[in-house]
């Protein structure tokens, strides 16, 4: 398969940036591991997409992100998106893909609130705002002619100049992407797709926590694979929790939005006591780092496995129209939320940093782009604010498609040197899942234990040298077992958890979503 470009990753992100680079002229493929194009961590995004509120302004949404992000957001990524976000929602969401948002009984929009913002701007589809944008962009894609749908493609490593081509002088040139070999989940056989560039946007690695509000695709693929490539991955560190996600059995950590504190729930203990006012002067709305620190710190000293959501406050009615999946969801496990506090607890939740990018999404590897949650604009900084999350998968998507496309000529003028195929010399009996599932469990507790919300030197060192003789390992099940998806998963992942922690540890100062206690 030859391409002009290469998607991989089928969220927010990558949809926008493959649906202009085709509306532009150019081939393109957009490959998802899932069996379908909209499973992505786009889907079951919640909150909503920051636009713009009365007497609001894009200084004002400046001053918020650069807040959040603990003061190192690089300030050309914050301004780039408070100035163009509100257009791309427009443009591209409300026009192009004909997204609709909730209005409210007058007619206009029905803009919420979530934690840190000083107005009232986030557009919100109820509480599915990201089906509702997932379910749009994957319609768009595929009318589509030159989208080619390569789902149920996991994607096993950047193909490079020098790693896997047969030019005898590759060491001396660049770092260059030239597509991506992908194994199909159907055939079981890896195959080498070609491609002019490569767009990463494969999303996050919440799988490598315990708990995480993200879905089962959230391994880490993107960062390992850039890293092994040569990419450049910075502020890893900075891995943001949500303090409220249920705390139920077979509920894995079921997302209750931020909204919903936006709209006046409150979090209390078990004996229905407020206590964020000890933490910080926002309460409830304090920024996420704080409020997931103030429930740790409270559940540690009352020995609970728990605190509580407190929605019942907001009404009935409220709360039935204004948030009916979780409403739903949560009556699923028995819980009624117009009756009653829920039991929450934090969660992994975004990765703020990522592959180094510009504000074209470049990298520092030719041909390769990066957007979405696995890119770092600097836009984050050490800590996210919410509901920024789809408008920067949105606004830098769209950044790459009008990037290439003004340097078409450059990026289609590319003669492909003679690239190895992928030789699978793996064994099928080598798979065990028992083995599997255990390493996952070890990551999972490792990253949650060590490299959780609250840090320090001991953990951090200890969690290195147990993830180094983890990723040796599985290092050597990868080598002598044929390639599967599970194999793949598990391999980014420990790969991830590794960056993660190696940059924990260099890091001393506690900022945002990084914590120390030394
Ligand atoms: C939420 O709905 O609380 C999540 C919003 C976000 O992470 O931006």
């Amino acid at each position: 398969m030859i391409f002009d470009v290469v998607v991989v990753g089928s969220g927010i992100a990558g949809s926008v940036a493959a649906y202009y680079l085709a509306k532009n002229g150019f081939s393109v493929a957009i490959m998802s591991k899932a069996p379908i194009l909209e499973e992505s961590n786009t889907l079951y995004a919640q909150g909503g997409i920051v636009y713009k509120g009365r007497k609001d302004s894009g200084d004002l949404i400046y001053r918020d992100i650069m807040q959040a992000g603990g003061g190192i957001s690089l300030p050309d990524a914050v301004k780039w998106l408070a100035e163009n976000g509100q257009n791309a929602v427009e443009e591209t969401l409300i026009q192009e893909f004909g997204v609709r948002f909730s209005k409210s009984r007058r007619g206009g929009y029905d803009l919420t609130e979530e934690a840190a913002h000083s107005a009232k701007r986030i557009l919100h589809s109820f509480d599915s705002t990201g089906k509702m944008i997932e379910d749009k962009a994957a319609a768009a894609i595929r009318k589509c002619e030159n989208i080619t749908l390569l789902t149920n493609y996991t994607a096993v490593d950047i193909i490079t100049l020098d790693h896997h081509s047969t030019d005898k002088y590759r060491m001396y040139q660049p770092l260059t992407s030239l597509g991506i070999y992908a194994l199909s989940n159907k055939d079981k056989k890896v195959e080498k797709i070609l491609s002019k560039i490569v767009v990463l946007a494969t999303g996050g690695m919440g799988q490598i926590y315990l708990h995480t509000t993200n879905p089962l695709l959230a391994t880490g693929d993107g960062y390992a694979m850039a890293s092994r490539a040569g990419a450049r991955l910075v502020n890893m560190e900075y891995t943001q929790f949500h303090p409220t996600t249920l705390y139920y059995p077979k509920a894995n950590n079921f997302l209750i939005s931020e909204a919903v504190r936006g709209e006046g729930a409150v979090i209390v203990d078990k004996n229905g006591r407020a206590f964020m006012e000890k933490y910080h002067p926002q309460r409830d709305l304090a920024p996420r780092d704080i409020v997931t620190r103030a429930i740790l710190n409270e559940m540690l000293e009352s020995g609970e496995k728990s605190v509580y959501l407190d929605i019942a406050g907001i009404g009935e009615n409220k709360i039935r129209s204004r948030f009916p999946n979780i409403y739903k969801k949560c009556l699923e496990f028995g819980l009624n939320i117009t009756e009653y506090p829920v039991p929450i607890v934090p969660a992994f939740h975004f990765s703020c940093g990522g592959i180094l990018t510009n504000l074209y999404g470049r990298t520092n590897i030719n041909r390769l782009f990066a957007a979405g949650e696995v890119a770092c604009t600097g836009l984050h900084g050490a800590n996210r604010l919410a509901s920024t999350s789809l408008l920067e998968g949105l606004v830098f998507g769209r950044q790459i498609a009008d990037f290439i496309t003004e340097h078409r000529e450059h990026y289609l003028n590319l003669e492909f040197p003679e690239v190895l195929d992928w030789i699978d010399t793996g064994n099928e009996d080598m798979i065990d899942p028992a083995l599997i599932n255990q390493d996952w469990n070890l990551l999972k507790n490792m990253m949650w234990n060590y490299v959780g919300a609250v840090r320090n030197k001991k953990r951090l060192r200890r969690a290195i040298i147990d993830l180094n003789n983890l990723k040796e390992d599985v290092e050597n099940f990868y080598r002598d077992a044929k390639v599967n998806k599970s194999i793949l998963e598990l391999r980014n992942a420990v790969q991830t958890g590794l960056i993660v922690a190696r940059q924990a540890l260099a890091n001393r100062e506690s900022i945002g979503a990084h914590y120390r206690t030394d």
